[in-house]
């Protein structure tokens, strides 16, 4: 049977949400409503995407008996008030990342997912990409042997997205395009703990991080390092050094489709869309839709890939960064 997804929010991920679940057999995923706070943007978000039902409102959307599981995509200050929505309504969750503002809220919705037995996630789709399945058998398989070094840069001008710049609408590069970086290292570290955080970077005049450049220390004096910026483009790579290789991910770190290991490419493109997309190599949200459905037909609650653990501990790190260079929420005084 298809897993029957809803939409909630009829904006920029969730269209290419549902263009990339279009490359999925139709006999697996379906989406079966979408919900925006204006009808009307349901109602043509639905006729773009064939979708037989739209809501103007998301309190209807959680009330539908046919949706197995929400695509949560609306903007990250309001995804506590939406996860928990859908978890009250006992409704599994694929929500976008960050999963919140900060780990208060994360807390708040990974106990409201536990109280209500539901399946939630925070969509950091990049796990879910085959190089990064890729990466991990590498790991698994000591192929580097003792990893000594993760170092990745995300940056790209984004001063003209309202979004990135007022704290109101979640602005700040850490939680947007940071955060990419920060969980590859936590990925290659297996979710341990780092010794130590330091971050150093510039904010803007709204009091958001607009480039930060921090350096973490693990145990067994392993490192990582990362830049991020939403002022100026970088050059959007990262690399994993060990005592015995080396692995490349050139640029789109956060979307990857290829690999280089000790010298050799590797490549792993993304399918063609049937729209065009809001974000670059969007149809790879597919993979992350992919790990909803084995975990629901597995009856898990949550993914080893990208489990509730992973989810706090990046919370609590991307708090730690934000202190560090001053940025405060208005959710952080709550
Ligand atoms: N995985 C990725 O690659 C990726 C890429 C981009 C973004 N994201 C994440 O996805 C989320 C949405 O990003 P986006 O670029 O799609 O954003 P967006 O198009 O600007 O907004 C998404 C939706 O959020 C709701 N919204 C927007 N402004 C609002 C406001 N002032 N008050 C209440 N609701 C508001 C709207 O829902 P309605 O349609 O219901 O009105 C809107 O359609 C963010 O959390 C972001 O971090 C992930």
């Amino acid at each position: 049977m298809a897993t029957r997804w809803g939409i909630c929010s009829a904006g920029r991920i969730s269209h290419d949400f549902a263009v990339a679940l279009k490359t999925l057999p139709a006999e697996e995923h379906q989406v079966v409503a979408v919900a925006a706070r204006k009808l009307e943007d349901a109602e043509e978000f639905a006729r773009k995407h064939s979708i037989c039902r739209a809501y103007g409102s998301y309190e209807e959307l959680a009330r539908d008996p046919d949706v197995d599981v929400v695509y949560n995509g609306v903007i990250h200050p309001h995804h506590l008030k939406t996860c928990l929505l859908f978890t009250n309504a006992k409704k599994n969750v694929l929500c976008e990342k960050p999963l919140a503002m900060n780990t208060k809220e994360v807390k708040e919705i990974l106990d409201s997912a536990k109280r209500n037995n539901v399946f939630l996630m925070e969509a950091v789709w990049t796990r879910f990409f085959p190089v990064s399945v890729e990466i991990r058998r590498l790991l698994a398989q000591r192929e580097l042997g003792e990893v000594k070094m993760v170092r990745s840069e995300f940056g790209r001008p984004l001063m003209h997205v309202p979004r990135l710049l007022q704290k109101e609408l979640g602005g700040g590069a850490l939680l947007s395009i940071g955060m990419y970086c920060l969980q590859l290292v936590l990925m290659v570290y297996d979710g341990e703990k780092p010794e130590s955080v330091q971050a150093t970077g510039v904010c803007l005049e709204t009091g958001v991080d607009e480039t930060v450049v921090v350096t973490l220390k693990f145990s067994k004096n392993r490192l990582a390092t990362f830049t991020y910026s939403s002022r100026v483009a970088l050059p959007n790579d990262a690399i994993i050094v060990g005592t015995k290789g080396t692995i490349h991910i050139p640029e789109k770190m956060w979307c990857p489709t290829s690999l280089v290991v000790n010298g050799e490419e590797r490549r792993f493109p993304v399918p063609e869309p049937s729209l065009p997309l809001n974000f670059p190599n969007g149809t790879g949200l597919r993979y992350e839709a992919e790990e909803v459905r084995l975990c629901l037909l597995k009856g898990l609650k949550e993914s080893t890939i990208m489990s509730h653990a992973d989810s706090l501990l990046l919370a609590e790190l991307e708090d730690e960064i934000r202190r560090q260079v001053g940025v405060v929420y208005s959710q952080d005084c709550q």
